[in-house]
């Protein structure tokens, strides 16, 4: 019987040594050999069939076999996980001096910086920003610019309504420029004020290559005592603004004009920045361009936001965003700044 246990016991040893050092098949040996079943424990079974006296030291040599092969599983399962972590480290090599792989770049969109370059211009002009919602109600939007409820812009055409939106259930209105936010500063701010306003606004129109149901303004306001603004200062701003965004100096025109929100009002022209006036493509022949409304502050609109209109004076002008944007960079169709395609936006 001793004999037996120690054939068993170096087969178990052989095999074990010219076995793979793979964890897989050292787990299985260990079942096959140690485990409950296996064929080193079957023997101690075997005990009990043993006369007497000679079971003490059978016991006793099969578990010295026992552990001689355990102990050998476990110097070739430690060789097993160094072999393996070799293994992968060769396999997971990485060469640190290839060239990497450029990333596609986010960035600003055009319309944004195009607000904040018109507002950059302004801001060094002393004016800061101010803001005011997107949802208006009929007093902001209209009557405090003295544009009574028969306006034609009070039209349901271009105007978009939302029923009970407004303060105490009256209907609200998308502000259709931002001339709203004048009304919003003028009535919480003293004066002297300058403040710009950039932001988005609403109008029922159709869209095609110039128009949108949603464009960008920035709206501009400058107010103090009367005298102390004038029209020439109005004059004088836009060409500073003119210079400084389109690269050049450039004769400013002004064109008389309605709003409800001024008296005088005025379409400024600058003069056209790509032919400097001796008529192109993009002046239509014309050498001046269209860029923004303007004029000084109805005496309406100082009476509405409780002041003085007898010792007030203000100008006020309003832009559209993509206009000048579309000018500047030479984009051929508003509707490019709301597609999302790459490859417009990595231009910008
Ligand atoms: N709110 C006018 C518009 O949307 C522009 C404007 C602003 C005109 C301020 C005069 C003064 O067309």
């Amino acid at each position: 019987m001793i004999e037996r246990v120690e054939s068993l016991g170096a087969a178990a040893l052989a095999e074990l040594e010219a076995g793979p050092l793979e964890e897989s098949w050292l787990a299985d040996f260990e079942v096959r050999v140690l485990g409950k079943k296996g064929s080193l424990t079957l023997l101690l079974r075997e005990t009990g069939s043993l006369p007497g006296p000679e079971r003490p030291a059978f016991g006793a040599k099969v578990n010295a076999v026992k552990a001689a092969v355990q102990e050998r599983l476990g110097e070739r399962r430690a060789r097993a996980a160094q072999a393996g972590l070799a293994a992968r480290l060769e396999a997971e090599r990485l060469d640190v001096t290839l060239p990497g792989r450029p990333l596609r770049w986010g960035g600003v969109h055009p319309l944004t910086r195009m607000t904040w370059e018109i507002c950059d211009i302004f801001g060094r002009l002393g004016f800061n920003v101010e803001g005011g919602p997107e949802l208006e109600d009929e007093f902001h939007n209209f009557d405090a610019l003295n544009m009574p409820a028969d306006h034609p812009a009070r039209d349901g055409m271009d105007s978009y309504y939302l029923e009970g939106a407004g303060p105490g259930g009256a209907r609200g209105v998308l502000r259709t420029h931002t001339s709203s936010v004048q009304v919003r500063v003028l009535r919480r701010r003293k004066l002297p004020l300058r403040m710009l306003a950039p932001g988005r606004v609403y109008r029922r129109d159709a869209a095609d290559a110039t128009h949108g149901a949603q464009f960008h303004q920035v709206e501009g306001l400058a107010v103090d005592r009367f005298g102390a603004v004038r029209f020439s200062d109005l004059k004088g701003t836009l060409e500073a603004f003119a210079r400084l965004m389109f690269g050049r100096r450039l004769g400013v025109r002004l064109r008389p004009s309605h709003f409800g929100f001024t008296e005088p009002s005025v379409e400024v022209d600058v003069q056209c920045f790509q032919c400097q006036g001796s008529g192109c493509a993009l002046c239509r022949r014309s050498g001046y361009i269209e860029v923004m409304g303007a004029g000084m502050v109805h005496p309406g609109v100082f009476r509405a936001c409780g002041h003085d209109p007898e010792a007030t004076a203000g100008f006020a002008f309003g832009m559209g965003v993509e206009r000048i944007a579309m000018l500047r960079w030479g984009i051929p169709d508003i509707r490019l700044f709301t597609e999302n395609d790459p490859r417009f936006l990595a231009q910008f």
